[in-house]
């Protein structure tokens, strides 16, 4: 009888983030963005709100600039992440800011890798954040813009529909163009100081299926733990694979970040 390999398992955690594995394998989403505290360039003393902290790591540098920090994430699973770090966090979804639980009067709302996860009403995000902000106060924040990890998207929808999936129900991301956006921001009443698009092709400290389980995980898990999980991971990184990883099995995922300043006028 040969020797059979064990079977990978994929994607333990439930329908939360799960903090370790986010500081595992994603911890490249703040060293990748720490130039976004440039583009806020905080005041010592000034008050910001980190809106979809996630682990508060973010929080901690904006912390370290001696801004007065508060975080707030929809995932309780982050928040507790935050709290351990000593950030002042809370729980609370990002389409909710307009009720004035996370507080108001901020000189500054900034957000890193999370505006994409709020899709269900960005112009309510949007609007929230005009609320919690101070007249003049300003908007700085960075996600996901269109086209971000299109191939992984595409492979995770395209084996979630051979699955009898509907790929729209699954797929929790809104990644727009930088004119949808800035048009949006303007909406609500920003004035846009500057928006900008660009690619950022990211080398993965491990496998994807690390990066797939860990901040793809609405569509890993939609199919139970087990052999039905394995095999969709496996089937979405054999589809992946000539395109996202060399020779040597290093893989790489192509990022594209919309980031922009936007401030809500002194006066309406
Ligand atoms: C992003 O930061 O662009 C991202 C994070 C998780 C899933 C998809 C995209």
């Amino acid at each position: 009888m040969s020797a059979k390999a064990p079977a990978v398992e994929y994607g333990q955690a439930d329908q939360d983030w799960s903090a370790a594995d986010y500081a595992r394998h994603a911890g490249f989403v703040v060293e990748r963005a720490a130039d976004l505290i440039d583009w806020l360039a905080p005041r010592p003393g000034e008050r910001v709100l980190d809106l979809g902290c996630g682990d508060g790591t973010m929080s901690l540098r904006l912390l370290a600039r001696d801004t007065a920090a508060i975080g707030v994430d929809a995932s309780p699973a982050m928040v507790a992440a935050a709290l351990e770090q000593g950030i002042e966090a809370m729980v609370l979804d990002g389409h909710d800011l307009a009720d004035g639980t996370a507080g108001t009067d901020y000189d500054a709302v900034f957000s890193n890798a999370a505006l994409h996860w709020m899709k269900q009403d960005p112009d309510a995000v949007i609007a929230g954040v005009r609320t919690a902000l101070c007249p003049g106060g300003r908007f700085v924040a960075e996600f996901g813009g269109a086209g971000n990890v299109a191939p992984i998207r595409a492979a995770l929808r395209a084996e979630a529909e051979e699955r009898g999936r509907d790929a729209d129900t699954l797929d929790p991301w809104f990644f727009p163009d930088a004119a949808e956006y800035r048009a949006r921001l303007e909406e609500a009443g920003f004035v846009v100081e500057r928006l900008e698009t660009f690619e950022r092709p990211t080398p993965l400290p491990g496998d994807i299926a690390d990066w797939l389980t860990t901040l793809a995980w609405p569509f890993v898990t939609a199919f139970a733990a087990g052999p039905e999980r394995n095999g969709y991971v496996s089937d979405v990184v054999e589809r992946l694979r000539p395109e996202l990883a060399d020779a040597n099995g290093h893989w790489y995922a192509p990022y594209l970040r919309l980031r922009f300043i936007a401030r809500k006028p002194e006066q309406d």
